[in-house]
């Protein structure tokens, strides 16, 4: 099965017969899962409008370099930023020597030459253009170029020739794109984190809550969408915003995060409980604000919090299930417990009696613990960190599903 689940695919198209056929590639990659945004070229203009295809993609279609309204919105430079693979289908002749001379007369060439994505084509034209030296010698210094050219196909063409030239059937097109992503880790698969602390609310103005910033979850979310994952982040109260292709769900109190973990569970191949959820809940939440009173102490019952992670995997159809320890003495040796007593496929364990990492710093450094052994990923960024974990969890996950 194909996927491009969070994958962004700019689709170009330029003047040629097969432009109708472009609308169809619209639909077969998001069927894929992909988020599709279309550049026409003005030639494209004459064989299918730009209309349709804003239609199909669900996005404004971008026509012009020279256009400061359309420039302002996104340009040829956010557009090349954005996108994580450029297909132009139909690709013209004309549109392969530009490619091939570096020419950026207009807003697809420009959107060629800025990005550093992978570039795909797929050729469509007359077989004698196809065949013609200037076209060949172009394909060589494309494919040179690392630029990936699907077909073209053989057969009956709408001006009557039969030859090379013929454009590949849509669906053929999004299975070559979709192949291009295969090698992601978490392709096809969803993902549930938590993240952040939670807060317990004592009265309508107190609660009591810890220092987790969410940043490593924030990050591990981050990294498992860039892998290809349907990514639900459930968050606490943090202040960090929502990283791109992530679908987060704002919660406060650990039951609210229970709750919310509960609906996203069932159809989850992995879950990530990276959130420092809050031990104890006072038993009840006053209606109104407590009275400080004459007393020099004060009794705050408390009541034990579902465990989240716990109830995950007890599942009968458990996902991949990975927990945070957050220690601060017997790092290793308490991990090592939680994996066993929660019946995790695997601990990140931290220490956090160490200021330069842990809670609200940018750095972090872990042992990822599971059955077989413990594996030190030293001090590193909280985005590297947390691009290392899915990997290695996607290895794991992977053997343990796949072997
Ligand atoms: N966790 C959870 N729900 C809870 C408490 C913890 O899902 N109610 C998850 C955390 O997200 C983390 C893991 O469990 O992935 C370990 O959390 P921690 O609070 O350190 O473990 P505890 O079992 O509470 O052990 P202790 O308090 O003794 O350290």
């Amino acid at each position: 099965m194909m996927h491009l689940i969070n994958k962004r695919v700019l689709l170009g198209v330029t003047g040629g017969i097969a432009a109708y056929k472009s609308a169809e590639i619209v639909r077969r990659l998001q069927d894929a899962g992909a988020d599709v945004r279309v550049v026409m070229t003005k030639g494209a203009q004459e064989f299918i409008t730009a209309l349709t295809m804003q239609a199909l993609s669900g996005n404004p279609v971008h026509t012009d370099l020279l256009d400061p309204q359309a420039e302002a919105a996104m340009g040829h430079i956010e557009l090349s930023r954005w996108a994580d693979v450029v297909l132009v289908a139909p690709a013209s002749a004309n549109f392969m020597s530009k490619l091939a001379t570096g020419d950026g007369s207009d807003l697809l060439s420009t959107v060629c030459l800025a990005t550093q994505s992978k570039i795909v084509l797929a050729p469509a034209m007359n077989q004698g253009m196809w065949r013609n030296a200037s076209t060949q010698e172009n394909l060589k210094t494309l494919l040179e170029r690392d630029i990936k050219i699907l077909g073209p196909a053989s057969g009956g063409q709408a001006c009557g020739d039969v030859g090379p030239g013929r454009m590949l059937e849509p669906d053929d097109i999004a299975t070559q794109v979709a192949s291009l992503f295969e090698q992601d880790a978490f392709a096809g698969l969803k993902v549930v984190i938590t993240a952040g602390p939670t807060r317990e609310a004592i009265d309508p103005v107190r609660y009591i809550s810890n220092h987790s910033s969410g940043k490593m979850g924030y990050a591990i979310a981050e990294a498992a969408a860039e892998a290809g994952a349907k990514t639900v982040l459930v968050s606490g109260p943090v202040q960090l915003s929502c990283p791109a292709r992530v679908d987060r769900q704002d919660v406060v109190s650990a039951l609210q995060m229970y709750e919310a973990v509960s609906k996203e569970i069932s159809d989850a191949d992995i879950f990530i409980g990276a959130a420092a959820v809050a031990d104890f809940r006072p038993v009840e939440e006053a209606s109104e604000k407590i009275k400080k009173g004459a007393s020099d102490t004060m009794t705050l019952n408390m009541t034990k919090n579902p465990d989240i992670i716990a109830m995950v995997a007890q599942r009968e159809d458990k996902p991949f299930t990975v927990g945070f320890a957050a220690e601060t003495q017997n790092v290793l040796e308490y991990g090592r417990k939680k994996l066993e007593a929660k019946k995790l496929d695997m601990v990140i364990a931290n220490d956090v009696s160490d200021q330069s990492i842990g809670f609200n710093s940018d750095d972090n450094a872990v042992t990822l613990i599971d059955k077989e052994a413990n594996e030190n990923l030293s001090v590193r960024s909280k985005s590297q960190l947390a691009r290392d974990i899915i990997q290695v969890i996607a290895k794991k996950y992977k053997s343990k599903y796949h072997a």
